[in-house]
């Protein structure tokens, strides 16, 4: 008999109610229902995890009543590690923008030790939720639009936190928020969606089945109801596709007090009525409403639940904590007093490769002999915005601000700082002070955005520009730069894309620079002076209007495509229908250009295995690289695919002058698509296949293949 079956045999239900229960620790408040004390109940045997504490006293005085329990089961600590513990690293949809999975499996498995090291045993990551909708706040926490992307989002972020053995350093990651979440009703949080089957399959549940493919050992079901079912109780989904399906047999945590709200989204009549639809829909842990706790004993009474279904969710817990080592000897626990030195450097590694720089007109990098630097706006002096909404353990007064990092940068430079306004609200009466500065300045740089909390969890936005006085601000500090024939650099901190058409158009270069954790000031000052070339791309779509939205790539064709010279076309009567920066934008110092591609078959079966040769050069005077994206193009097929579908994407770096290959390798059966029954379907026919920098169609080289039966 295993130890998690001899623990099971001689439990009460009390005692395996309690190991169902996760209680919240009070370091951080993350949901609407407050930790509190919860010592007397661990020693009771009836609280078997805790969310929000973490450090070396804290994690071991709640472990130690723990094992003072009847049955001295230990606990389990989970967290939002979402991007860094202690050193916080740029928000997810910043790093999403370094294309690099090895990176995002670098900073994942980072934090993972910082983490643990702290006393975590779970992290409530990675959020691989797609996103197309930038008013939903919560698009900060994500890899993004793609699926194909987050999917490898998903992977690189489980190997990393998870590491090669959990007892031995890992943290179990719980990836979330399964699913569909992102598709959120106007954008607003926690709101119902309704996307079809063929959305979800498609879309939305890829970047799942990765994760736990990669081993994932734990899932959040998202708060929303799906088609008027909360994901909390969706029993098709999560048992039927997860448990049976795909054969995950890991732990499933409910979202923070999801099990109760079963009660205000209109499906459950009571507690006990919610507590035994989300037992009985596959969910283990009730992470803070108790239900599970006080409520099953009457379910099962009442015949609503069953003690099999409570014994098999116990067992997946043991199961876990036996995986995570937590039977062994008492975790290793010890405060991380600083951050761990390389730890740092990744931070730093990680900030410079999120940088999207959006526009250049000439302005970047900054020219060697601007001697004196007007630097303007809210977010050029705020460290404490640095780190983003979900920032774990990070100090945020830390964080190197923009304007410390460029006085180190730069310390022959005049660096003449003012706020001119804040990050919102009415004042303007800061801004001469700082438009002053900018009438003696060789160069202005602006620095706007949303605060940290403006993004992130309940952070929904209808109009995403510049908040405040800040587009009045900008306004006038660029007239003056562009009177006295000196260049306007504005910088973007955000969680989000910033809707700013004018400001696109009248800045000599703006630059996405996110929320990028502590090392944000540093990684700026690099880019803006040149020392570290702009690599980052977008993951998102970026619109020009709030209109369009939802605004992705992956549009299905319309039988009426736009044509300027019909008004009976797909079209707005005010806007462009592009986005405003493609997928995949991004502009670098260097300039790397596609010379050729090729494909080694014109015909192919699902068998096969197709390879790509995009030939690139950089006919510049400077080293760099380039971000190469393969999409594909199904022409006919018995379900329209979309225009385009991402495949591959690939970094390669080349030195002044260089010529190189990219080569990248699909085998045709990532060609199938759900067919009309939502299985897999490989039809012949037509394809295109498309490389280039974006997914603008009009910078896209492409070529024809035939898929044959
Ligand atoms: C969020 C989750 C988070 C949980 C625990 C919830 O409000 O939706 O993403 O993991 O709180 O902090």
């Amino acid at each position: 008999m295993t130890r998690a079956a001899r623990l099971l045999a001689a439990m009460t239900l009390e005692e395996k109610l309690g190991q169902l229960t996760m209680a919240a620790g009070t370091q951080a408040l993350t949901g609407p229902v407050a930790g509190g004390a919860v010592e007397a109940e661990i020693a009771a045997g009836r609280v078997g995890s805790l969310l929000n504490l973490w450090g070396a006293d804290d994690v071991a005085a709640a472990q130690k009543a723990a094992r003072g329990a009847r049955l001295g089961i230990p606990l389990f600590f989970g967290f939002d590690v979402l991007h860094g513990h202690r050193t916080v690293f740029p928000i997810p949809l910043a790093e999403a923008c370094a294309f690099d999975p090895e990176l995002w499996r670098r900073t994942a498995a980072a934090a993972a030790h910082e983490a643990r090291a702290d006393g975590l045993t779970m992290v409530f990551a990675p959020m691989v939720d797609v996103a197309r909708d930038p008013r939903w706040g919560r698009i900060t926490e994500g890899p993004g639009e793609d699926p194909y992307v987050a999917s490898l989002f998903s992977v690189a972020k489980v190997t990393g936190f998870q590491g090669p053995d959990l007892a031995r350093g890992g943290a179990a990651a719980c990836v979330k928020h399964f699913c569909a979440y992102g598709a959120a009703e106007g954008g607003r949080d926690y709101a119902s969606v309704d996307v079809s089957e063929r959305a979800v399959a498609e879309v939305y549940a890829p970047p799942f089945a990765a994760a736990l493919a990669a081993g994932c050992a734990a899932l959040m079901p998202a708060f929303m109801d799906l088609a008027g079912v909360p994901m909390t109780a969706h029993r098709p989904l999560l048992e039927g596709w997860l448990r049976r399906k795909l054969g995950f047999e890991g732990v499933i945590v409910s979202d923070y007090n999801a099990v109760a709200e079963l009660i205000v989204h209109g499906v459950a009549g009571g507690r006990a009525e919610a507590a035994a639809m989300a037992l009985q829909a596959g969910v283990d842990v009730d992470m803070m409403s108790f239900c599970y706790r006080d409520s099953l004993p009457e379910a099962l009474d009442r015949g609503l639940a069953s003690m099999d279904r409570i014994d098999a969710a116990v067992s997946r817990v043991l199961a876990l904590k036996e995986k995570l080592g937590l039977f062994e000897a008492e975790p290793s626990v010890h405060p991380v007093a600083a951050p761990v030195e390389d730890a740092g450097a990744l931070a730093l590694e990680a900030a410079r490769r999120s940088i999207v720089l959006l526009t250049n007109r000439g302005a970047l990098p900054l020219a060697g002999d601007a001697r004196v630097i007007a630097l303007i706006g809210p977010l050029a002096d705020a460290a404490e915005e640095m780190d983003g909404p979900w920032a774990a353990a990070g100090r945020r007064a830390d964080a190197v601000s923009i304007r410390r990092g460029l006085e180190a940068a730069l310390p022959q430079a005049e660096i003449v700082y003012a706020q001119g306004v804040a990050i919102d609200g009415a004042d303007f009466s800061g801004a001469s002070r700082a438009l002053d500065a900018c009438r003696t300045a060789d160069v202005v740089i602006l620095c706007l955005g949303e605060s940290a909390p403006m993004s992130g969890e309940a952070a929904s936005r209808t109009s995403l520009g510049l908040p405040g006085r800040q587009g009045e601000l900008a306004r006038a500090a660029i007239d003056v730069a562009r009177e006295r024939g000196v260049p306007a650099v504005v910088l973007l901190s955000s969680g989000r894309p910033i809707v700013a058409p004018a400001l696109f158009e009248a800045a000599d270069a703006v630059l996405a620079t996110w929320f990028l954790g502590e090392a944000a000031g540093c990684a700026i000052a690099d880019v803006l002076t040149g020392r570290a070339d702009a690599v980052g791309r977008l993951p998102v779509s970026w619109p020009r209007a709030e209109g369009q939205i939802p605004v992705y790539f992956a549009q299905r064709p319309t039988g009426r495509p736009f044509r300027a010279e019909d008004s009976y076309t797909s079209r707005y009567l005010d806007c462009a229908n592009e986005p405003q920066f493609a997928f995949g934008h991004g502009l670098s110092y260097a300039s790397l250009a596609l010379v050729s591609f090729e494909i080694d078959r014109r015909a192919f079966r699902f068998g096969d295995e197709l390879r790509f040769f995009v030939g690139l050069r950089n006919a510049g005077a400077r080293d760099g690289e380039a971000t190469v994206f393969l999409f594909s193009r199904d022409l006919a097929a018995s379900v329209a695919r979309p225009l385009l579908e991402l495949r591959r994407f690939g970094r390669i770096a080349l030195r002044a002058g260089e010529a190189g290959t990219l080569e990248f390798v699909l085998p045709a059966r990532e060609l199938a698509f759900p067919g009309a029954d939502l299985e897999p379907a490989f039809e012949p026919g037509a394809f295109e296949f498309s490389v280039g920098f974006s997914a603008d169609r009009a910078g896209l080289v492409t070529l024809a293949a035939q898929a044959l039966a």
